[in-house]
Protein backbone atom coordinates (compact mmCIF):
# COMPACT_ATOMS: atom_id res chain seq x y z
CA UNK A 1 0.00 0.00 0.00
CA UNK A 2 1.58 3.50 -0.93
CA UNK A 3 1.79 5.99 1.56
CA UNK A 4 -1.39 7.55 3.00
CA UNK A 5 -0.75 10.92 1.95
CA UNK A 6 0.47 9.83 -1.96
CA UNK A 7 -2.60 11.04 -4.29
CA UNK A 8 -4.12 8.91 -6.16
CA UNK A 9 -5.99 9.14 -9.31
CA UNK A 10 -8.70 7.05 -11.37
CA UNK A 11 -8.24 5.96 -14.48
CA UNK A 12 -9.32 8.13 -17.25
CA UNK A 13 -9.06 5.05 -20.14
CA UNK A 14 -11.12 3.02 -17.99
CA UNK A 15 -15.02 1.75 -18.83
CA UNK A 16 -17.34 0.03 -16.84
CA UNK A 17 -20.02 -2.32 -18.35
CA UNK A 18 -22.46 -5.42 -16.82
CA UNK A 19 -21.71 -8.65 -17.88
CA UNK A 20 -24.02 -11.87 -16.62
CA UNK A 21 -25.21 -9.66 -14.01
CA UNK A 22 -22.36 -8.44 -12.68
CA UNK A 23 -20.24 -5.33 -12.86
CA UNK A 24 -17.05 -5.16 -14.91
CA UNK A 25 -14.57 -2.76 -15.26
CA UNK A 26 -12.58 -2.30 -18.29
CA UNK A 27 -9.11 -0.47 -18.11
CA UNK A 28 -8.42 -0.04 -21.99
CA UNK A 29 -4.61 0.44 -21.90
CA UNK A 30 -3.30 -2.30 -19.74
CA UNK A 31 -6.70 -4.66 -21.55
CA UNK A 32 -7.32 -5.98 -18.90
CA UNK A 33 -11.00 -6.43 -17.17
CA UNK A 34 -11.86 -7.05 -13.56
CA UNK A 35 -15.12 -7.98 -11.97
CA UNK A 36 -15.83 -5.47 -9.19
CA UNK A 37 -19.09 -4.49 -6.66
CA UNK A 38 -20.18 -1.82 -7.47
CA UNK A 39 -18.94 0.06 -4.65
CA UNK A 40 -16.24 0.66 -6.67
CA UNK A 41 -17.85 2.84 -8.40
CA UNK A 42 -18.22 5.40 -5.63
CA UNK A 43 -13.99 4.91 -4.86
CA UNK A 44 -13.27 5.66 -8.31
CA UNK A 45 -15.51 8.60 -8.35
CA UNK A 46 -14.09 10.17 -5.25
CA UNK A 47 -10.95 9.57 -6.49
CA UNK A 48 -11.50 11.28 -10.39
CA UNK A 49 -9.43 14.30 -8.93
CA UNK A 50 -6.58 13.23 -7.40
CA UNK A 51 -7.07 12.74 -3.77
CA UNK A 52 -5.07 11.03 -1.17
CA UNK A 53 -5.90 7.72 0.72
CA UNK A 54 -6.13 9.32 4.15
CA UNK A 55 -8.79 11.50 2.72
CA UNK A 56 -10.32 8.43 1.42
CA UNK A 57 -10.03 7.17 4.34
CA UNK A 58 -12.01 10.02 5.76
CA UNK A 59 -15.01 10.19 3.30
CA UNK A 60 -15.90 6.60 3.65
CA UNK A 61 -15.37 6.04 7.63
CA UNK A 62 -18.34 4.09 7.63
CA UNK A 63 -16.78 1.04 5.97
CA UNK A 64 -14.43 -0.87 7.82
CA UNK A 65 -10.74 0.70 7.35
CA UNK A 66 -9.38 -2.82 6.14
CA UNK A 67 -12.33 -3.25 3.74
CA UNK A 68 -11.37 -0.13 2.14
CA UNK A 69 -8.00 -0.66 2.48
CA UNK A 70 -7.96 -4.07 0.47
CA UNK A 71 -10.48 -2.55 -2.41
CA UNK A 72 -8.41 0.30 -2.74
CA UNK A 73 -5.40 -2.19 -2.94
CA UNK A 74 -7.03 -4.43 -5.07
CA UNK A 75 -7.71 -0.65 -7.59
CA UNK A 76 -4.39 -0.06 -7.29
CA UNK A 77 -3.10 -3.66 -8.61
CA UNK A 78 -5.89 -3.38 -11.88
CA UNK A 79 -3.97 -0.21 -12.50
CA UNK A 80 -7.81 1.19 -12.11
CA UNK A 81 -6.19 3.76 -9.43
CA UNK A 82 -3.05 5.49 -10.39
CA UNK A 83 -0.39 7.22 -8.73
CA UNK A 84 0.43 10.68 -9.20
CA UNK A 85 3.52 11.08 -10.97
CA UNK A 86 3.49 7.68 -12.17
CA UNK A 87 4.67 7.00 -15.94
CA UNK A 88 0.77 4.88 -15.94
CA UNK A 89 -0.94 8.21 -15.10
CA UNK A 90 1.06 9.73 -17.63
CA UNK A 91 0.42 7.55 -19.83
CA UNK A 92 -3.44 7.85 -19.14
CA UNK A 93 -3.51 11.27 -19.58
CA UNK A 94 -1.94 11.56 -22.77
CA UNK A 95 -4.38 8.78 -24.16
CA UNK A 96 -7.50 10.76 -22.74
CA UNK A 97 -6.28 14.07 -24.14
CA UNK A 98 -5.36 12.87 -27.00
CA UNK A 99 -8.12 10.57 -28.20
CA UNK A 100 -10.65 12.76 -26.28
CA UNK A 101 -13.45 13.84 -29.23
CA UNK A 102 -13.55 10.36 -30.27
CA UNK A 103 -13.83 8.59 -26.45
CA UNK A 104 -15.26 6.13 -24.88
CA UNK A 105 -16.57 4.62 -28.37
CA UNK A 106 -12.68 4.17 -29.26
CA UNK A 107 -11.82 2.53 -26.29
CA UNK A 108 -12.37 -0.41 -29.34
CA UNK A 109 -9.05 0.69 -30.77
CA UNK A 110 -6.75 0.23 -27.58
CA UNK A 111 -8.82 -3.02 -26.28
CA UNK A 112 -7.97 -4.68 -29.25
CA UNK A 113 -4.92 -3.99 -29.86
CA UNK A 114 -1.86 -7.02 -29.37
CA UNK A 115 -4.50 -9.76 -29.40
CA UNK A 116 -3.10 -12.77 -28.59
CA UNK A 117 -3.15 -15.09 -32.06
CA UNK A 118 -3.06 -18.66 -32.81
CA UNK A 119 0.09 -19.75 -33.75
CA UNK A 120 0.41 -19.17 -37.59
CA UNK A 121 1.61 -23.29 -38.17
CA UNK A 122 -1.20 -24.76 -36.13
CA UNK A 123 -3.28 -27.40 -38.03
CA UNK A 124 -6.53 -26.02 -39.76
CA UNK A 125 -8.17 -28.71 -37.34
CA UNK A 126 -7.12 -26.94 -34.44
CA UNK A 127 -7.91 -23.51 -35.84
CA UNK A 128 -11.22 -24.66 -36.38
CA UNK A 129 -11.84 -25.26 -32.70
CA UNK A 130 -11.67 -21.84 -32.34
CA UNK A 131 -14.44 -20.76 -34.28
CA UNK A 132 -17.72 -20.70 -33.14
CA UNK A 133 -19.45 -24.16 -32.34
CA UNK A 134 -22.58 -23.21 -34.66
CA UNK A 135 -22.83 -23.74 -37.91
CA UNK A 136 -21.27 -21.45 -40.68
CA UNK A 137 -23.48 -18.64 -41.60
CA UNK A 138 -24.90 -18.96 -45.12
CA UNK A 139 -22.03 -17.29 -47.80
CA UNK A 140 -24.98 -15.36 -49.11
CA UNK A 141 -28.17 -13.85 -49.24
CA UNK A 142 -31.31 -14.94 -50.83
CA UNK A 143 -33.93 -12.29 -51.79
CA UNK A 144 -36.96 -14.37 -52.47
CA UNK A 145 -38.79 -12.17 -55.21
CA UNK A 146 -40.47 -12.75 -58.66
CA UNK A 147 -39.42 -9.91 -60.11
CA UNK A 148 -35.55 -10.91 -61.18
CA UNK A 149 -33.46 -9.48 -63.88
CA UNK A 150 -30.32 -11.61 -64.98
CA UNK A 151 -27.52 -9.87 -65.88
CA UNK A 152 -24.78 -10.60 -68.61
CA UNK A 153 -21.72 -11.68 -67.58
CA UNK A 154 -18.54 -9.47 -67.92
CA UNK A 155 -15.89 -11.57 -66.41
CA UNK A 156 -13.82 -12.56 -69.56
CA UNK A 157 -13.69 -8.90 -71.10
CA UNK A 158 -10.05 -8.21 -72.11
CA UNK A 159 -8.88 -5.05 -70.67
CA UNK A 160 -5.91 -4.55 -68.76
CA UNK A 161 -7.60 -2.93 -65.70
CA UNK A 162 -10.54 -5.58 -65.25
CA UNK A 163 -7.70 -8.34 -65.82
CA UNK A 164 -6.02 -6.96 -63.30
CA UNK A 165 -8.51 -6.64 -60.99
CA UNK A 166 -9.28 -10.19 -61.67
CA UNK A 167 -5.77 -11.79 -61.59
CA UNK A 168 -4.93 -10.02 -57.55
CA UNK A 169 -4.85 -12.68 -55.21
CA UNK A 170 -3.44 -13.14 -52.11
CA UNK A 171 0.24 -14.70 -52.15
CA UNK A 172 1.82 -16.56 -49.45
CA UNK A 173 4.30 -17.90 -51.22
CA UNK A 174 7.36 -16.21 -52.91
CA UNK A 175 10.47 -16.79 -55.71
CA UNK A 176 13.60 -16.19 -54.03
CA UNK A 177 14.61 -12.84 -56.21
CA UNK A 178 15.02 -9.05 -55.05
CA UNK A 179 12.11 -6.67 -56.39
CA UNK A 180 13.49 -4.02 -58.07
CA UNK A 181 13.40 -0.20 -56.14
CA UNK A 182 11.85 1.04 -59.47
CA UNK A 183 8.76 -1.06 -58.75
CA UNK A 184 8.91 -0.15 -54.81
CA UNK A 185 8.96 3.30 -56.05
CA UNK A 186 5.82 2.77 -58.27
CA UNK A 187 3.78 1.29 -55.74
CA UNK A 188 4.34 3.84 -53.07
CA UNK A 189 3.73 7.07 -55.85
CA UNK A 190 0.66 4.93 -56.93
CA UNK A 191 -0.60 4.26 -53.67
CA UNK A 192 0.61 6.99 -51.27
CA UNK A 193 2.29 9.33 -53.11
CA UNK A 194 0.79 12.63 -53.70
CA UNK A 195 -0.92 13.12 -57.60
CA UNK A 196 -1.72 16.66 -57.04
CA UNK A 197 -2.84 19.45 -54.89
CA UNK A 198 -6.60 21.37 -54.68
CA UNK A 199 -7.03 24.12 -52.93
CA UNK A 200 -10.50 24.05 -50.06
CA UNK A 201 -11.91 27.16 -48.63
CA UNK A 202 -11.15 27.39 -45.05
CA UNK A 203 -8.41 24.55 -45.22
CA UNK A 204 -6.40 25.37 -47.52
CA UNK A 205 -4.31 23.27 -50.02
CA UNK A 206 -5.51 20.04 -49.63
CA UNK A 207 -3.74 16.64 -51.61
CA UNK A 208 -5.16 14.29 -54.06
CA UNK A 209 -3.99 10.48 -54.42
CA UNK A 210 -5.43 7.88 -55.81
CA UNK A 211 -7.58 6.60 -52.79
CA UNK A 212 -10.19 8.52 -51.45
CA UNK A 213 -10.26 9.89 -48.12
CA UNK A 214 -12.47 11.58 -45.88
CA UNK A 215 -12.55 15.55 -46.06
CA UNK A 216 -9.42 14.93 -48.20
CA UNK A 217 -7.37 14.86 -44.27
CA UNK A 218 -5.50 11.64 -45.66
CA UNK A 219 -4.25 10.53 -42.00
CA UNK A 220 -2.64 7.69 -43.66
CA UNK A 221 1.46 7.31 -43.37
CA UNK A 222 3.57 4.38 -44.92
CA UNK A 223 6.71 2.57 -43.72
CA UNK A 224 8.54 0.48 -46.04
CA UNK A 225 9.96 -2.62 -44.88
CA UNK A 226 12.92 -3.50 -47.40
CA UNK A 227 13.47 -6.79 -46.94
CA UNK A 228 15.26 -7.53 -50.98
CA UNK A 229 14.98 -4.52 -52.50
CA UNK A 230 17.79 -4.12 -55.29
CA UNK A 231 19.25 -0.81 -54.91
CA UNK A 232 18.28 -0.58 -51.40
CA UNK A 233 19.52 -1.28 -48.31
CA UNK A 234 17.74 -3.63 -46.25
CA UNK A 235 15.94 -1.89 -43.50
CA UNK A 236 13.08 0.16 -42.31
CA UNK A 237 11.72 3.20 -44.21
CA UNK A 238 9.37 6.48 -43.36
CA UNK A 239 7.76 7.25 -47.50
CA UNK A 240 7.41 11.38 -46.96
CA UNK A 241 4.45 11.25 -49.86
CA UNK A 242 4.88 15.03 -49.65
CA UNK A 243 8.38 15.04 -51.57
CA UNK A 244 7.99 11.30 -52.52
CA UNK A 245 11.48 10.37 -50.06
CA UNK A 246 12.31 7.29 -48.30
CA UNK A 247 14.06 8.29 -44.68
CA UNK A 248 15.97 5.57 -42.92
CA UNK A 249 14.95 4.91 -39.36
CA UNK A 250 17.26 3.45 -37.25
CA UNK A 251 15.72 -0.14 -36.14
CA UNK A 252 18.14 -2.80 -37.44
CA UNK A 253 15.66 -5.43 -39.42
CA UNK A 254 15.86 -9.39 -40.72
CA UNK A 255 13.52 -11.03 -41.83
CA UNK A 256 12.48 -12.73 -38.95
CA UNK A 257 11.11 -9.68 -37.77
CA UNK A 258 8.81 -9.47 -40.44
CA UNK A 259 7.30 -12.21 -39.72
CA UNK A 260 7.66 -11.09 -35.91
CA UNK A 261 5.63 -8.00 -36.69
CA UNK A 262 2.47 -10.20 -38.84
CA UNK A 263 2.17 -12.38 -35.70
CA UNK A 264 4.25 -15.16 -36.52
CA UNK A 265 3.40 -15.47 -40.25
CA UNK A 266 6.30 -17.28 -41.40
CA UNK A 267 5.71 -16.46 -45.12
CA UNK A 268 5.98 -12.53 -44.35
CA UNK A 269 9.59 -12.97 -43.71
CA UNK A 270 9.91 -14.40 -47.58
CA UNK A 271 8.37 -11.67 -48.82
CA UNK A 272 11.01 -8.98 -50.17
CA UNK A 273 9.11 -6.35 -48.79
CA UNK A 274 6.49 -5.09 -46.40
CA UNK A 275 4.25 -1.79 -46.35
CA UNK A 276 3.62 -0.86 -42.94
CA UNK A 277 0.57 1.13 -42.93
CA UNK A 278 -0.41 4.02 -39.80
CA UNK A 279 -2.52 6.59 -39.17
CA UNK A 280 -1.75 10.06 -37.98
CA UNK A 281 -5.43 10.38 -36.15
CA UNK A 282 -5.40 13.67 -35.28
CA UNK A 283 -5.74 14.82 -39.18
CA UNK A 284 -9.07 13.25 -39.47
CA UNK A 285 -9.91 14.12 -35.84
CA UNK A 286 -9.32 17.95 -36.08
CA UNK A 287 -12.51 18.27 -38.55
CA UNK A 288 -14.44 14.92 -37.68
CA UNK A 289 -15.14 15.21 -33.78
CA UNK A 290 -17.30 12.46 -33.94
CA UNK A 291 -16.25 8.98 -32.77
CA UNK A 292 -17.71 7.61 -36.35
CA UNK A 293 -14.97 9.16 -38.15
CA UNK A 294 -12.90 6.36 -36.60
CA UNK A 295 -14.69 4.25 -39.39
CA UNK A 296 -13.73 6.00 -41.89
CA UNK A 297 -9.71 6.34 -40.84
CA UNK A 298 -10.20 2.06 -41.24
CA UNK A 299 -12.26 2.24 -44.31
CA UNK A 300 -9.74 4.51 -45.75
CA UNK A 301 -6.72 1.75 -44.61
CA UNK A 302 -8.66 -0.74 -46.94
CA UNK A 303 -9.13 1.62 -49.58
CA UNK A 304 -5.26 2.41 -50.03
CA UNK A 305 -4.59 -1.89 -49.22
CA UNK A 306 -6.66 -2.39 -52.14
CA UNK A 307 -4.99 0.12 -54.28
CA UNK A 308 -1.55 -1.49 -53.25
CA UNK A 309 -2.30 -5.11 -53.88
CA UNK A 310 -3.76 -3.81 -57.72
CA UNK A 311 -0.84 -2.25 -58.52
CA UNK A 312 1.43 -4.95 -57.21
CA UNK A 313 -0.70 -7.44 -59.65
CA UNK A 314 -0.25 -4.88 -62.48
CA UNK A 315 3.46 -5.14 -62.59
CA UNK A 316 3.86 -8.41 -62.21
CA UNK A 317 4.43 -8.44 -58.42
CA UNK A 318 2.91 -11.16 -55.69
CA UNK A 319 1.07 -9.03 -52.89
CA UNK A 320 -0.32 -9.96 -49.72
CA UNK A 321 -2.64 -7.82 -46.60
CA UNK A 322 -2.11 -8.98 -43.30
CA UNK A 323 -4.18 -7.60 -39.95
CA UNK A 324 -2.75 -9.98 -37.63
CA UNK A 325 -0.39 -7.82 -36.31
CA UNK A 326 1.99 -6.84 -33.16
CA UNK A 327 1.24 -3.25 -32.67
CA UNK A 328 3.28 -2.63 -29.88
CA UNK A 329 6.72 -4.20 -31.51
CA UNK A 330 5.88 -2.77 -34.89
CA UNK A 331 5.20 0.88 -32.93
CA UNK A 332 8.42 0.50 -31.36
CA UNK A 333 10.92 -0.55 -33.98
CA UNK A 334 8.78 2.67 -36.44
CA UNK A 335 8.96 4.95 -32.83
CA UNK A 336 5.48 5.61 -32.58
CA UNK A 337 3.83 6.38 -29.07
CA UNK A 338 0.94 4.36 -30.41
CA UNK A 339 -1.19 7.22 -29.39
CA UNK A 340 -1.04 10.08 -31.98
CA UNK A 341 0.09 7.32 -34.53
CA UNK A 342 -0.93 3.80 -34.54
CA UNK A 343 -0.46 0.88 -36.38
CA UNK A 344 -3.18 -0.06 -38.62
CA UNK A 345 -2.59 -2.37 -41.42
CA UNK A 346 0.34 -4.23 -43.36
CA UNK A 347 0.56 -4.98 -47.06
CA UNK A 348 3.77 -7.04 -48.68
CA UNK A 349 4.76 -8.15 -51.97
CA UNK A 350 7.03 -10.40 -53.30
CA UNK A 351 8.05 -12.07 -56.88
CA UNK A 352 5.60 -14.32 -57.83
CA UNK A 353 6.76 -17.93 -57.78
CA UNK A 354 7.33 -19.66 -61.14
CA UNK A 355 3.52 -21.15 -61.51
CA UNK A 356 1.84 -17.81 -60.83
CA UNK A 357 4.17 -16.12 -63.35
CA UNK A 358 2.31 -18.13 -66.23
CA UNK A 359 -0.53 -17.25 -64.68
CA UNK A 360 -0.27 -13.48 -64.60
CA UNK A 361 1.35 -13.84 -68.56
CA UNK A 362 -1.48 -15.81 -70.07
CA UNK A 363 -4.07 -13.22 -67.90
CA UNK A 364 -2.46 -10.11 -69.17
CA UNK A 365 -2.26 -10.86 -73.16
CA UNK A 366 1.14 -10.20 -72.10
CA UNK A 367 0.50 -7.00 -70.71
CA UNK A 368 2.40 -6.92 -67.35
CA UNK A 369 6.17 -7.18 -67.79
CA UNK A 370 7.96 -10.41 -67.06
CA UNK A 371 10.33 -11.09 -64.35
CA UNK A 372 13.17 -13.39 -64.17
C1 LIG B 1 -8.41 -6.95 -43.54
C2 LIG B 1 -7.77 -8.23 -44.00
C3 LIG B 1 -6.95 -8.92 -43.15
C4 LIG B 1 -6.31 -10.09 -43.57
N1 LIG B 1 -5.47 -10.71 -42.72
C5 LIG B 1 -4.80 -11.81 -43.15
C6 LIG B 1 -3.89 -12.46 -42.29
O1 LIG B 1 -3.68 -12.08 -41.16
N2 LIG B 1 -3.21 -13.51 -42.77
C7 LIG B 1 -3.39 -13.99 -44.04
O2 LIG B 1 -2.74 -14.97 -44.40
N3 LIG B 1 -4.29 -13.40 -44.86
C8 LIG B 1 -4.99 -12.34 -44.45
N4 LIG B 1 -5.87 -11.72 -45.30
C9 LIG B 1 -6.04 -12.24 -46.66
C10 LIG B 1 -7.29 -13.12 -46.77
O3 LIG B 1 -7.07 -14.35 -46.13
C11 LIG B 1 -7.59 -13.32 -48.26
O4 LIG B 1 -7.98 -12.08 -48.80
C12 LIG B 1 -8.70 -14.35 -48.49
O5 LIG B 1 -8.25 -15.63 -48.16
C13 LIG B 1 -9.21 -14.32 -49.92
O6 LIG B 1 -8.18 -14.61 -50.84
P1 LIG B 1 -7.76 -13.57 -52.02
O7 LIG B 1 -7.24 -12.34 -51.36
O8 LIG B 1 -6.69 -14.29 -52.78
O9 LIG B 1 -8.96 -13.27 -52.81
C14 LIG B 1 -6.53 -10.58 -44.88
C15 LIG B 1 -7.38 -9.88 -45.74
C16 LIG B 1 -7.99 -8.71 -45.31
C17 LIG B 1 -8.89 -7.97 -46.24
Amino acid sequence: MPSASVKLKSASCQIAYWEGGGLRIANYLTRKTFSADPAALKLMDFFSTPRTIEEALFEFRNYSRKSLAKSLLQLIDAQLLLMQGSAELEQDARVSAAWRPWLPECAFHFMTQDTPYAPFDWPIAKKLKLASKDPMPPQFKTVRGTDRVRLRSYRAVADPFFETLHTRRTHREFARGKVSLEDVARLLQTTWGVQGYFRATGFGRLPYKTSPSGGARHPGEVYLMALRVEGLERGLYHYSAADHVLTRLPADVKPRSASAYCAGQSYAGRAAALFIMTAVFARTMWKYRRARAYRVVLLETGHLCQTFCLAATRLGLAPFSTAALKDTLIERDLGLDGIAESVLYVAGVGLPVRRMRARFAASSGGAISQRE
